[in-house]
């Protein structure tokens, strides 16, 4: 299956198509994702926080993302894996974001990477794609700067902010990036920034102006039943739905209707009344992961 590329993401913007841009931490929703149609997965740093049950993205490692990123690709087939640079991977030097790029593209199989920073960090996006990798950036509120930021407050709001949002997202531009995540800003700054802009804009909390929107699948999902920022549109409650699943089966367990006949094996020889079963090709024995 083809994998769509950052060209083919770029292209939608030249083409006013949208791009759909949702997290993935693991292999089983990234199947679904690829299935769904979603341009590109991102595996955020977000994992931080929905999966690992961290107040902020900062504890987050380059091991805790290769191995993400890692079950991410095997999931999927089509989508493009965006890989997020963890904080303190590209902070202390451009070889250090390097080693640390290099290893999400050829270790965990990512597409591109992506990391949060303005004017800044030019020079580190320019080292990136020199050296060959694709580099998303990620600007407006950045969630590894949450102490310099006061919280996750939203940024932009006023002229002076502005201003400097639109010269980072130009200076990261001029310096390669092939799209840009502009995060919790003024809808009417994300509208300015994406006419400003050639690569595409993906937005998130940034209103409908943007080249694309991303979510974090958990949120999207309904998986997080403590926490809703205004921007996130829950598509499903996935909390509800496991939950009435999981009280069912600890019920069913105990009143012991689970596991039923259907769901239980049986030794042939010695059970007279179970019939033999048919044996597939290339199976013998018992039949331990019959297809649903
Ligand atoms: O880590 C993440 O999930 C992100 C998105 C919020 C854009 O960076």
């Amino acid at each position: 299956m083809k994998k769509v590329t950052i060209h083919a993401l770029q292209k939608k913007k030249a083409e006013g198509q949208k791009i759909c841009v949702v997290t993935a931490y693991d292999a089983a929703f990234a199947r679904i994702f690829d299935e769904a149609g979603i341009d590109a997965l991102l595996v955020g740093d977000s994992l931080g926080m929905v999966i690992q049950g961290q107040a902020s993205t900062l504890p987050v490692s380059m091991e805790h993302m290769l191995y993400h990123t890692q079950a991410v690709s095997r999931g999927a087939q089509r989508c493009h894996i965006v890989a997020d640079l963890p904080f303190g991977s590209y902070q202390a030097s451009d070889e250090e974001a390097v080693r640390n790029a290099t290893r999400l593209i050829a270790e965990g199989g990512a597409g591109s990477v992506k990391l949060e920073g303005g004017e800044s960090y030019a020079s580190t996006v320019k080292r990136l794609v020199r050296a060959g990798i694709p580099v998303m950036g990620h600007i407006g509120l950045m969630p590894q700067q949450v102490h310099n930021m006061g919280g996750f407050v939203v940024q932009g709001r006023g002229e002076e902010e502005a201003q400097r949002i639109m010269r980072d997202a130009k200076a990261l531009e001029q310096a390669g990036v092939y799209a840009l995540v502009l995060e919790a800003i003024p809808a009417e700054l994300a509208r300015t920034l994406g006419a400003m802009l050639s690569i595409p804009t993906i937005g998130i909390g940034a209103g409908k102006h943007c080249d694309g929107q991303v979510l974090v699948s958990y949120d999207l999902l309904g998986l997080m039943a403590d926490f809703k920022p205004k921007f996130v549109k829950r598509y499903a409650n996935l909390y509800a739905t496991v939950l009435e699943a999981a009280v069912q089966f600890c019920e069913e367990v105990r009143a012991e209707h689970f596991p039923g006949e259907e769901h239980s094996f049986h030794a042939m020889r010695l059970v007279a009344s179970n019939p033999p079963m048919e044996e597939e090709p290339g199976r013998t024995g018992f039949d331990y992961g019959a297809p649903i």
